[in-house]
């Protein structure tokens, strides 16, 4: 039983063939340098909401390259629906599904999750399959063999130092677990620098779970084990990008999207389980005490990193399918492919916002200002000071506000959406004297040059609700609207209005 409306996609292949069939994918057969052009060409269509990208003749001036390169497969809000195997209208269901999961009262928050949803039962109870002889293994480059400048990793933006694997999913363990302990395995997208053939930059920010993972290895001074998948079933990219509860993991949440158990195998050379169906794996180490400069690279906030160093990870073996695709994409000024990604995860998100803070309406994480650092949010008010208990209660209990830097609070009559309604509501429901909230030396996004010290910096809430109670002396505004009788009328008359006015301008 799932809750799926399209068939499992059990590798990216699958996907891919599922998109071809709705005219969702575009070969590209000119030669497209990887070294900027890439991103140019995939920018453009994604800006125009257009469709996935098959690079079939990638070019780069120092080397051959050997396989096609896919990008902007996430690039529109429907795919990253598809690839959750749910039309855009079902998200808000798949959300409902991760808000039991967050319950607060686990134990009975997760009965309850498992009686509402019996696939969810099966799926995370049910271990991965183990795969003999798994298409990931198809190729090996092991040894000598090992060259990171055979596959057609992009040079995203100008003046950055090296190749970079922009869509890699990082698979680690704790030390304490077992190879085969999938239940704790953490998977996330950390870009990678490449450092000549068998060694890259891993860049995972410090509260990452590959990040937590390392610093375990680290303290008892041992390289961690690390396989990274480069192309695999869209239920597994999507579950290493959702901020999921600690307690579950990506892995096992990828077969509860997917409706399949996850299928596994060993690594060839390192002791931990790679993704069966993967198109291209890297196994390696990554270095307890070895760092290197990474970046400059482009982000997602549209600015170029500094300069920092992040750990290095030696590459032990590539492994990969026959005739393998390269996933690619960039990373800019919104909007990019993280950003259209998060417009979805803002509505997966949604019930479990609106669990701890049930007078949530509706809140919107504008895709424009980098995803998480506004926010705007709709509330049913009825009591004074509740615009400020929203944006404190929000600022407190939800991780994914750490960084929101400003939120600004309406009314359910606005669609926080749409800037139009939220101008109008700024404009006249609220006042600099009385409903700004300014809050100083809180936690920001390092990445954040704006803010004063590197990690600390202010928040502003703006209640631009309707001031109720003890919040305003003065008579209140009341909204302009027609009645509905004259709209059913004017409804009545409408066509022949409308074919008059047609007629006029024609
Ligand atoms: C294309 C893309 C690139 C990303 N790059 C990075 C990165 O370089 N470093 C990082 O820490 N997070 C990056 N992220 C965000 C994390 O992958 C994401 O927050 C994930 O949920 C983290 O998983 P974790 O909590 O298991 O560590 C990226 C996400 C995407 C979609």
């Amino acid at each position: 039983m799932s809750f799926r409306d399209f068939p499992a996609f059990r590798d990216l292949r699958a996907f891919i063939r599922f998109l071809e069939q709705r005219k969702l994918v575009a070969r590209i057969s000119e030669p497209v340098n990887l070294v900027h052009e890439i991103t140019e060409v995939h920018r453009r269509v994604l800006v125009a909401g257009g469709p996935a990208l098959w690079f079939d003749k990638p070019v780069r001036t120092d080397a051959a390259v050997e396989m096609p390169v896919l990008a902007n497969l996430f690039g529109t809000p429907e795919r990253v629906a598809a690839g959750f195997g749910v039309g855009l209208a079902r998200i808000p269901e798949l959300g409902a599904l991760l808000a039991a999961l967050r319950e607060p009262a686990p134990v009975d928050g997760f009965k309850d999750a498992m009686g509402r949803w019996p696939m969810l039962r099966a799926a995370l109870a049910t271990r991965p399959q183990n795969i003999p002889r798994p298409d990931c293994q198809a190729d090996r480059w092991l040894g000598d063999n090992v060259d990171l400048a055979r596959l057609p990793i992009q040079t995203c933006w100008p003046g950055e130092p090296a190749p970079l694997i922009t869509w890699p999913l990082v698979i680690t363990r704790p030390p304490d677990s077992a190879p085969d302990e999938t239940s704790r395995m953490n998977i996330g997208v950390y870009r990678m620098q490449a450092l000549g053939k068998d060694r890259a930059i891993m860049r995972w920010l410090a509260h990452r779970g590959g990040a937590a993972h390392h610093r375990a290895w680290a303290r008892r001074g041992e390289d961690m084990p690390v396989a990274v998948a480069i192309g695999a079933d869209p239920a597994t990219i999507l579950s290493a990008v959702l901020p999921l509860p600690e307690t579950i993991s990506e892995l096992r949440f990828s077969g509860v999207i997917r409706g399949e158990r996850p299928r596994v195998a060993p690594a060839l050379t390192v002791p931990i389980l790679v993704p069966a169906d993967a198109e291209i794996i890297l196994e390696g180490y990554v270095s307890a005490t070895e760092t290197a400069p990474e970046g400059p690279y482009g982000d997602h906030t549209g600015y170029y990193n500094s300069v920092e160093s992040f750990p290095v990870m030696c590459i032990t073996a590539i492994t990969m399918r026959r005739d393998p695709v390269y996933l690619t994409t960039f990373t800019g000024r919104p909007p990019d492919e993280p950003s259209v990604i998060g417009s979805v995860l803002n509505d997966l998100a949604l019930p479990t916002m609106r669990q701890q803070i049930p007078e949530i309406s509706d809140v919107w994480l504008p895709p424009e200002a980098c995803s998480y650092r506004m926010a705007i949010v709709s509330i049913r008010k009825s009591y004074p000071g509740q615009a400020r208990r929203v944006m404190m209660a929000l600022w407190g209990m939800l991780p994914q506000f750490n960084y929101t830097k400003l939120i600004i609070v309406v009314d359910e009559d606005i669609n926080v959406r749409n800037w139009q309604d939220v101008a109008w509501a700024l404009a006249t429901r609220m006042d600099p004297s009385r409903d700004l909230a300014n809050l100083g030396s809180t936690p920001i996004d390092y990445l954040d040059f704006a803010s004063p010290e590197a990690g600390l910096g202010g928040k502003l809430g703006i209640d631009a609700t309707n001031k109720i109670g003890t919040e305003t002396r003065r008579e209140w505004g009341k909204v302009l609207q027609m009645s509905s009788d004259v709209q059913r009328k004017v409804d009545a008359i409408w066509q022949k209005v409308a074919a008059t006015i047609q007629k006029g301008a024609a």
